[in-house]
């Protein structure tokens, strides 16, 4: 090919705005974006009349060649983001875990495990210890190469865990680097006593997952991560919201007008814990992930919260695991690797059950599944847009088409897929990436060929805050200033 493509005829969506246009792309960039473009006989042309041109996905949550609980995640940069492109997800932004925590041997290790990757990719980085020397490494992270969110665990005590006094001290840090803090939002001392109860009463199979960390423990430290937040004024994102009870925390304190983003996963959206049940281990194992799936009804409010607003965008966190690895729980569920699946099967799941549902428009799925992070991790409109100058990562989605999810065809590494057997309307047909077809029911991917995409700080959430910040002051003056009585 020519590397320039006209996408001819589809009703080309963006966040706000859609409108029947072809799309001439070239050089890896969207050149052109106009009705009726004329173009010469060495471009390829592709076809999308009654079709929807939507801007890639981009997955703000997933965990490749990642070192977790005695094993490696088994899809790496390369089978992870193949199966993305495959699913119509054009970017990931990955969590680089320190290595003993070191931040800047973390970066080194995870811009090697990326080195293989098929698609362009971004980092954000987990803080898992505190000190002078962490401190000064988030400025290097920041300023120098690209990373502008950190990600505290309150839960995972004994290995990720931070504790409230230190990620109080890493809140304020974020808010002086420009950076965004993100939040496993799970009470974890109260997690470990959970899991020794269950222990204690014999329950030793992946139920005891569900059993042990109930929503409350992910609504109280929610809560707590919004309070701390707040205390030091700092916007906050919250990973992997799988219940009412952190839901109900984040539309409180967005009604208060504080700055806090909610990030459900695809898992919980469409799944609930009545799999944590199947007697069968390695049913029911594939299903465990933290904070776990919850009952069903969670799932559905979930849905309604992204369909208002109150959440705003979709992850997947992708962590996978094979049968066998997961067997390393199969006498104790606290040793069965938490992670499932959900980097290919985000956008087709999303339109299912959000848009063929009727429950948001083909605009509001645009802006969840791409823009809105692209905006929060400020990259837009380079990335999350369909505009002149955007880089040239888009799909063709039909509508009357259906997708099959199985793990016989998925594109992970992984030999199960906990939506295997879902059929729906609405499937990717094209994927093109770096302004090449990378994907047209077949994958023609190219390793090394993804771009890492450095983020810079002070994104949008932050407009506001230094005034937020004197107008404080101002009002704590003058509501503490009192004329003294004549003397
Ligand atoms: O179970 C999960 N979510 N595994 C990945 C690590 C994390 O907490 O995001
Ligand atoms: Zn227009
Ligand atoms: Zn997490
Ligand atoms: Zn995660």
């Amino acid at each position: 090919t020519s590397g320039k493509i006209l996408v001819k005829g589809g009703t080309v969506v963006n966040a706000l705005h859609k409108e029947v246009a072809d799309v001439y792309i070239q050089d890896g960039v969207i050149a052109s974006v106009r009705p009726n473009i004329i173009v010469s006989d060495d471009v390829t042309i592709l076809d999308a009349t009654g079709k929807y041109v939507m801007p890639g996905g981009i997955d703000p949550h997933t965990h490749l060649s990642m070192e977790f609980m005695g094993t490696e995640t088994i899809d790496d940069f390369f089978t992870g983001q193949a199966a993305a492109l495959a699913g119509g997800t054009t970017m990931n932004i990955d969590f680089v875990i320190p290595v003993n925590g070191n931040l800047s041997a973390g970066f080194e290790s995870y811009m090697n495990k990326a080195k293989n990757s098929v698609m362009d990719y971004g980092f954000h980085m987990a803080v898992t210890r505190w000190d002078e020397t962490v401190s000064e490494d988030m400025e290097v992270m920041v300023k120098e190469k690209g990373i502008n969110s950190f990600k505290f665990f309150m839960a995972y005590k004994g290995s990720l865990m931070i504790n409230d006094e230190l990620l109080l001290q890493a809140l304020k840090r974020c808010k002086t680097l420009g950076a965004l803090a993100m939040v496993h939002a799970e009470n974890g001392d109260a997690v470990a006593e959970g899991q020794r109860k269950m222990i204690a009463l014999g329950i030793t199979g992946p139920e005891g997952h569900a059993l042990s960390r109930p929503p409350m423990l992910e609504g109280e430290a929610t809560a707590r991560a919004i309070r701390l937040a707040s205390f030091v004024n700092t916007p906050l994102y919250v990973v992997h919201v799988m219940s009412i009870d952190a839901t109900e925390e984040i539309a409180k304190a967005k009604m208060s007008g504080q700055k806090v983003i909610g990030e459900p996963v695809v898992s919980g959206l469409v799944l609930d814990d009545s799999w944590l049940w199947d007697p069968d281990f390695t049913t029911a194992a594939k299903y465990v992930m933290s904070p776990p799936l919850r009952k069903s009804g969670h799932d559905r409010a979930l849905q309604a919260a992204l369909s208002t607003g109150i959440l705003q965008l979709v992850g997947t966190d992708h962590c996978t695991f094979n049968s066998t690895q997961k067997t390393l729980g199969i006498d104790d569920f606290r040793k069965i690797p938490n992670g499932l699946n959900g980097i290919e099967e985000r956008m087709h799941l999303v339109w299912d059950v959000l848009v063929e549902s009727g429950q948001i428009s083909v605009t509001d799925y645009v802006r969840i599944t791409s823009t809105e992070c692209a905006r929060i991790f400020n990259i837009y409109p380079r990335k999350g847009a369909i505009l002149e100058g955007s880089d040239a990562d888009l799909i063709i989605l039909n509508p009357n088409a259906s997708f099959k999810i199985s793990a016989a065809s998925h594109h992970s590494r992984s030999d199960t897929n906990v939506y295997e057997g879902m059929t729906g309307k609405g499937k990717v047909e094209v994927t093109i990436s770096g302004g090449r077809i990378v994907w047209d029911g077949e994958l023609k991917v190219i390793p090394g060929s993804g771009k890492y995409i450095k983020m810079p700080p002070f994104g949008y959430l932050f407009d506001g805050i230094e005034k937020a910040d004197s107008a404080d002051l101002s009002t704590l003056r003058s509501s503490n200033t009192r004329s003294r009585p004549a003397t």
